[in-house]
């Protein structure tokens, strides 16, 4: 039996990813941006901060990155080179020196995104030694609890390549797709049950201790008003955050209450 208690105080840095998607439109903001991000993720003392911009600021973001801001990207293609156009490669990506790639958001997967796919750039990202940020989440959260088992498969399925030794490497966001970009967040007593039912499909794949040490995130409608509540009574190890993330004083505010949990 898993005592999923203890793995909240096992992981020690919460993460807070932030997701720009499509913004800010021009260079000189997305700097700005950083810029402020960078002063308040300095004093911060139990909070690891990534920041995912669009591709074409990732050079100016590490370029200018000091240690207390992680870089990573908002997806990847699932091979390393060869004739794709358009594409962007795990090794570009690590060369540059991403550490972090969310991938199989649901924003993606509604571009066509498959968990197949999603799977094979999970298993690429993690051969290449960057850390696979994996998108999951319903539709629907039905009254008859079909949600479980949609989130069971595409957890299986997106996470099917991974090999047990990798495991600790990965990430994982729950994302119910409901509230992306919604008025509220889901209830932190539902988000807790959530992470539980994460941790314990993730033990079944890979074993007791992997799903201890693998960090659940939580994504959708974060603020800076519910950032602190859905950690300590959501016991979710970070959050993926995508408004509040290119609002430089709610972010930073945002920081600063999860880090004084
Ligand atoms: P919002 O925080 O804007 O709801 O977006 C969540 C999200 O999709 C992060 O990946």
């Amino acid at each position: 039996m898993i005592n999923y208690k203890c793995y909240t105080v096992l992981m020690k840095h919460k993460i807070i990813i932030g997701n720009w998607k499509v913004n800010p439109i021009t260079l000189a903001e997305a700097r700005r941006l950083l810029r402020s991000i960078r002063r308040t993720a300095q004093d911060l003392k139990s909070t690891k901060v990534v920041i995912c911009p669009p591709f074409v600021y990732i050079p100016s973001a590490l370029s200018a990155r000091k240690s207390e801001v992680i870089v990573g990207s908002q997806d990847v293609y699932f091979e390393n080179q060869g004739s794709f156009t358009g594409e962007i490669s795990p090794l570009m990506l690590k060369d540059l020196g991403v550490e972090y790639v969310i991938v199989g958001h649901s924003e993606r997967r509604k571009m066509g995104e498959t968990d197949e796919d999603v799977a094979k750039k999970v298993r690429l990202l993690l051969e290449d030694n960057i850390k696979p940020v994996v998108c999951v989440g319903e539709a629907e959260h039905d009254q008859a609890g079909l949600y479980l088992d949609t989130l069971k498969n595409q957890i299986k399925n997106s996470l099917a390549k991974v090999q047990k030794k990798y495991a600790r490497n990965l990430i994982i966001a729950y994302e119910p797709i409901w509230a992306i970009g919604a008025k509220e967040s889901m209830d932190p007593k539902i988000i807790h049950e959530m992470s539980l039912f994460i941790k314990k499909v993730l033990s079944d794949m890979f074993g007791h201790d992997e799903a201890l040490s693998t960090p659940v995130l939580y994504g959708g409608s974060v603020n800076f008003r519910n950032a602190g509540d859905i950690i300590s009574r959501g016991e979710v190890d970070g959050l993926l955050v995508g408004r509040e993330s290119v609002n430089g004083p709610g972010f930073t505010e945002l920081l600063k209450a999860v880090d004084s949990i």
